[in-house]
């Protein structure tokens, strides 16, 4: 029997906390493809099977959109009329579309000229109320929290544990395509709501027995914001990857456990090594990410050719949002490969095509 897709809350609602009677509110997220990379381990020289699970291809073009159908669901469920977050870009394109969705509010509160071009965009189509203030993303989370004691609106952030519960579907689907858990699993921190979610995820499928194994976690950061390495709460977080520009991470707990129990570890990554990695997916896979995305292939590469990650192993990494979104630093990274501009005549369109044979 043909079966429609209709998101990830009905794919897996004996894993969620919905129940028969609950207005599910989706736009088709989750069930984005597992690409394995072909050219990328070639050029590393190393036998390896590295998957990118391509969460850019999510409906508002990131993974937020896991979490948001989840929270979104629980909010009207809950009777709320209105929703906020604070964000560094994609939370609150999420939270405006699935707000517009369920036919309620969303206010959200963003740092004022530090989030990518496309996700204010899609943010404003999307009818949100837009709150920018001069400050970051932590300074953002601390009046979100303080403000929802104060005005009849739900919290979105993943410190709604709904959130976690929409992200771990993540972690369902990559056992599900596969047939096992991988060894490793790569991916940017910055809130530290993803990292968690996946371990949770893994832990209960592994708990079930739906795999025989739980992957290890490698939670990669962006140099300038890494508080996973500083060991603490860094106060003024700064890399060109702005969706991960977070200093004071909410998950903060949940992701030391992720690391610890699984046996992984965090690294940090310079905005060169994550700008190297955006380039090369796009240029020798034709997968497209976001700078923030594109950290856990750095990591990856990384630990690949020191051996850390070892030959033979199976490696997933998540690439958390769209290159489209910012088509700014795409700009920069090309800036050396301008297109030429002709007159609209055949000779000069050979020439062109002769000239960069
Ligand atoms: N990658 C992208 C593209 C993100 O937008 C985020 C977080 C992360 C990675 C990190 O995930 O926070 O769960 O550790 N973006 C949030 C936002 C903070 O507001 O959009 P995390």
């Amino acid at each position: 029997m043909h079966k429609h897709y209709t998101g990830l809350i009905e794919r897996y609602r004996d894993r969620l906390p919905v129940s028969a009677n609950t207005r599910i509110i989706s736009l088709n997220e989750g069930n984005t493809p597992m690409i394995q990379l072909q050219n990328i381990p070639r050029i590393l020289g190393k036998d390896v099977d590295i998957y990118v699970k391509f969460e850019g291809l999510n409906p508002t073009g990131s993974f937020k959109d896991r979490g948001m159908t989840m929270a979104v669901t629980k909010a009207v469920e809950e009777g709320s009329q209105a929703i906020i977050c604070a964000s560094t870009g994609n939370t609150s394109a999420a939270a405006a579309a699935y707000a517009a969705r369920a036919g309620i509010k969303a206010f959200v509160l963003i740092p004022d000229g530090k989030i990518a071009l496309g996700k204010l965009a899609q943010t404003l189509m999307y009818n949100a109320t837009i709150i920018q203030i001069n400050g970051n993303f932590d300074q953002g989370m601390e009046l979100v929290k303080k403000v929802a004691n104060h005005a009849p609106v739900t919290i979105v952030n993943s410190i709604n544990p709904f959130r976690l519960e929409g992200q771990k579907t993540a972690a369902f689907e990559i056992v599900d395509d596969l047939g096992f858990a991988p060894d490793y699993h790569c991916l940017p921190v910055g809130n530290a709501g993803n990292i968690s979610a996946y371990w949770k995820g893994y832990k209960e499928y592994a708990l079930d027995r739906v795999c025989g194994n739980r992957p290890i976690m490698c939670g990669y950061q962006a140099a300038g914001a890494a508080p996973f390495l500083a060991g603490h709460p860094i106060e003024n977080p700064e890399t060109i990857a702005t969706a991960i520009r977070i200093g004071n991470p909410q998950s903060w707990d949940l992701a030391w456990a992720a690391q610890q129990e699984s046996g992984g570890w965090f690294d940090k990554f310079t905005d060169a090594d994550i700008l190297v990695a955006q380039k090369m997916l796009s240029q020798y896979e034709g997968v497209f990410c976001e700078p923030a995305s594109a950290t856990s292939l750095a990591g990856a590469m990384q630990d690949i050719k020191s051996g850390k990650i070892p030959e033979g192993s199976k490696i997933v990494c998540t690439l958390t949002g769209n290159g489209i979104k910012d088509p700014e630093i795409a700009m920069q990274q090309c800036a050396d490969s301008k297109p030429v501009t002709i007159d609209a005549d055949l000779d000069a369109v050979k020439r062109a095509i002769l000239d960069s044979l």
